[in-house]
């Protein structure tokens, strides 16, 4: 299904603009129905920007953001009901991850630096279809879809009315949630399937006897894969802080670990070892957590916290991913030496991967673990939440912007 999906959504390469009145005439009649002029007349919306990085104040609330646009035919955009903010907001913010992005937006070095403002946060999304590229089979999507996505760190975000994604990007959202409970899940769950299924090589059908410990387990990713990993019947061990072992249990913890009252590697050491561990701290973690694993039995330690975006920042991007590289085959080559794998794990934009993850929400298999809901004017006090830390599940933003 996934590759049958990309191949229709990327099949021409060309700019193709679909409310652009001259394209029409290269189209055939086919096409042509598939247009639609109501949205014609729009050229700004309103959004949350930032016009330079900074603290909370570079914040901006504008209602005349440009429109966004459908450059590709296998783009849709989409309406945004809600927007889920990641402590990647606010490190972007401050302009983390800038100069990779730089390179993502413009490989070419076309632009001037400085091109990507003003510049809209914003990395989950949950809404509705409004208009489809050509090369965007109704079977996959039409208008009035109910759609979610996470939005790869180099497109604009959702603080905004509408926002342009591929169509690979997009899944039909679970039909048991709100938009706001769904815009809780995408960014999570698109990282955390890239670490644990794509880079860790877990799946439904080989979980049974695993055991897995979580290192973080209160946060966006980490009540995610809790539950993800409990439905595909994994045995999972968690660390939180005390007050958090009630939220941990009721997701479907087994065994809860508060590393607030001592060095928790401690009591860790003395429980079966693990299959995989997957790290959302990071620091001192690296020194003890690899001792944990399985040796010379495939397990893996995987972590989310990594340096790749401070090098390309510090270093340039040549230089950055140089250094990247070393440190991370010196890692995997000293861990690999006494029998365990170390991994890092990244975020990856995958509509198929939430069309998997979809079912399971729909099969309450998942439920969204919103800590705090946010209205559309106070974006600043929802990005100060998140900055502030010590989550509990998302931080959502309701986006009614009056158009509705
Ligand atoms: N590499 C990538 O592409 C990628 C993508 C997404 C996220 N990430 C990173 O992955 C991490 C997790 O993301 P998230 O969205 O889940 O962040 P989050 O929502 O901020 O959650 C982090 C959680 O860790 C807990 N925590 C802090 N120190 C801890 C410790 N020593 N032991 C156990 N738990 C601790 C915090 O809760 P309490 O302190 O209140 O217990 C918090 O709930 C972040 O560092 C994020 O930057 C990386």
């Amino acid at each position: 299904m996934h590759s049958s999906r990309q191949l229709a959504c990327s099949r021409w390469l060309f700019i193709l603009n679909r409310r652009t009145p001259c394209i029409e005439t290269f189209v055939n009649k086919a096409q042509t129905r598939l247009f639609n002029s109501s949205s014609s007349r729009m050229t700004i919306m309103p959004a949350w920007v930032i016009d330079r990085y900074g603290s909370n104040d570079v914040l901006r609330f504008t209602k005349n953001a440009g429109f966004p646009i459908i450059n590709y035919p296998n783009e849709v955009i989409v309406k945004v009901h809600a927007a889920g903010l990641n402590p990647i907001d606010v490190s972007m913010r401050g302009g983390y991850g800038a100069a990779s992005m730089a390179m993502k937006r413009d490989p070419l070095k076309l632009m001037q630096s400085g091109s990507e403002f003003p510049l809209i946060l914003g990395r989950d999304v949950s809404g509705v279809i409004m208009e489809c590229g050509l090369d965007v089979p109704p079977v996959y999507f039409k208008e009035g879809d109910e759609v979610w996505a996470a939005i790869p760190p180099w497109k604009q975000g959702s603080l905004a009315e509408f926002v342009v994604l591929s169509a690979n990007e997009v899944s039909k959202k679970p039909k048991c949630l709100s938009h706001v409970e769904a815009a809780a899940i995408p960014y999570v769950a698109a990282t955390a399937w890239s670490a644990l299924v794509n880079t860790g090589g877990l799946k439904m059908d080989n979980c049974g006897k695993k055991r897995i410990l979580i290192l973080g387990g209160t946060g966006g990713v980490g009540t995610f894969s809790i539950q993800m990993l409990k439905a595909w019947g994994a045995h999972v061990t968690v660390t939180c802080s005390q007050n958090a072992e009630r939220l941990m249990r009721g997701l479907g913890a087994d065994h809860v670990v508060n590393y607030t009252a001592g060095p928790v590697e401690v009591p860790l050491s003395a429980l079966e070892k693990f299959d995989l561990v997957l790290d959302n701290v990071g620091g001192s973690t690296e020194s003890w957590a690899l001792d944990l694993l399985k040796p010379w039995c495939g397990a893996k330690y995987i972590t989310l916290v990594t340096p790749f975006l401070q090098n390309t920042d510090r270093l340039g991007l040549a230089d950055g991913m140089l250094q990247t590289g070393v440190t991370l085959a010196t890692k995997a080559l000293k861990h690999l030496s006494k029998g365990v794998h170390y991994r890092w794990g990244m975020f990856a934009p995958n509509g198929p991967a939430l069309d998997d993850i979809s079912e399971i929400v729909d099969a309450g298999k998942i439920n969204a673990v919103v800590e705090e809901v946010f209205s559309f004017s106070q974006v600043p006090q929802a990005m100060l939440k998140v900055e502030n830390g010590h989550a509990r599940g998302k931080t959502v933003v309701k986006v009614t912007t009056g158009t509705d």
